[in-house]
């Protein structure tokens, strides 16, 4: 069986060790010691300022637009995961979506001024696939109509914009630390800003909005995370560099091979400053992408439909045609892409993919996909320990 993705696990032993000093301290949350190290580590590794280490990604975002006093319509994206769009609605603020971009997948500024209303008080995009959206432009819309920016930057670690985290843009940036993500603290997330105050306010806001043993200076909510979450996130911290370059390997790895596939793959903002954090890859039509589905499920290979469907068809919003997202979202898979994925397997899910097309639709093949040496196999070093996990 080949899952669509599996998290990374790092040595038990490695894990151990911090589980041993939780043990010893028997401090196992409310912001303890191993919190506070990982909030410092992942600033030097990103090279960051601020960050708050939180519960998961959907509190994050509820966080960021609580923080920012976010009301009326927020202009958002109908490509992305439900939370996105869930997360608006549960903070009594209205989604007003704006179609995609065809080949980057994000929102398409372009055509977000055209949905500016008196009402409209912020954008809440998300970087596709960690493709960052077009920054300087919806950073200009929103400087020349006085709008708050939040990014859901759920699946952006690693990534780089101009040179910078991509986490540095934006009045606030979210991201997600769930065990699907390549770096991951089993269940976990953050909120990144540039600015001191809102920071100040979020850590309130994260802990009840307790400012002393029996004051509260702020609306609240427990957003905290644990020294377990936190040792997790310590632990795959040191293997993160080994799995970015091995993901960027099966990327181009997948590239090359597919390169005859009549399909469209993602257009990257910027390849030497992405992640590498999904491969994407878009039909003809819905009805080549369940044929060439099916296949692969047959040989118990699992893609997964991702997004689907277009948020903006979510049964509690107001229902939005959205051309290009509509589209996209019912021909589109992501294929398997983990750090443990040999290159066989990779080999067989591309040429099970180019007959699926080649054969059932009376295509002459083009090629095949070569087969994998066992020299190219060993020069990726993967020590990492792994298991079956969710999508
Ligand atoms: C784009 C996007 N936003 C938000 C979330 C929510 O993050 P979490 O699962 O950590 O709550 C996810 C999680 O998968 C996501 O992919």
């Amino acid at each position: 069986m080949i899952p669509v993705t599996k998290p990374f696990l790092p040595s038990e032993k490695e894990f151990r060790a911090y589980v041993k000093s939780i043990w010893e301290r028997q401090w196992l949350t409310n912001n303890g010691p191993l919190v506070n190290t990982l909030e410092l580590k992942l600033k030097q590794y990103l090279g960051i300022s601020h960050m708050l280490f939180v519960t998961n990604g959907t509190i994050a975002l509820q966080l960021a637009i609580k923080a920012l006093n976010i009301s009326g319509e927020i202009i958002t994206t109908p490509f992305s995961f439900v939370a996105t769009t869930s997360t608006i609605v549960w903070q009594g603020c209205e989604p007003v979506f704006v179609d995609i971009d065809p080949g980057t997948l994000n929102i398409d500024p372009s055509k977000i001024e055209a949905a500016i209303t008196p009402r409209t008080t912020a954008i809440l995009a998300t970087h596709v696939f960690g493709n960052p959206c077009d920054i300087t432009a919806i950073q200009a819309i929103a400087d020349k109509h006085n709008l708050k920016v939040i990014y859901d930057a759920a699946h952006c670690f690693g990534t780089f914009y101009k040179n910078r985290s991509v986490f540095e843009y934006g009045d606030i940036s979210v991201t997600s630390f769930h065990s699907t993500k390549l770096y991951h603290t089993i269940e976990g997330g953050a909120v990144f800003t540039q600015d001191p105050e809102l920071l100040r306010t979020m850590a309130l806001m994260r802990n009840f909005g307790y400012s002393g043993v029996d004051t509260f200076s702020e609306e609240g909510i427990n957003a905290k995370n644990s020294e377990f979450h936190a040792a997790m996130g310590l632990c795959n911290l040191r293997h993160v560099d080994e799995i970015l370059k091995k993901r960027k390997y099966l990327y181009e790895q997948y590239l090359q091979r597919l390169s005859n596939l009549n399909v469209q793959f993602q257009k990257l903002e910027n390849e030497q400053d992405y992640n590498y954090a999904y491969f994407p890859i878009i039909f003809e039509s819905e009805a080549l992408m369940h044929q060439s589905k099916a296949k692969l499920e047959l040989a118990q290979i699992y893609c997964r439909r991702y997004f689907y469907p277009s948020l903006s068809s979510l049964p509690y919003v107001k229902n939005q045609p959205m051309p290009v997202c509509d589209s996209i979202a019912s021909r589109i898979v992501c294929l398997p892409l983990y750090h443990t994925l040999s290159l066989s397997d990779l080999d067989l899910i591309c040429r099970l993919l180019l007959r699926a097309q080649n054969f059932d639709n009376n295509v002459k093949p083009k090629h095949f996909g070569s087969l994998v040496t066992d020299k190219i196999e060993s020069e990726i070093n993967v020590t990492a320990v792994n298991v079956n996990g969710s999508v």
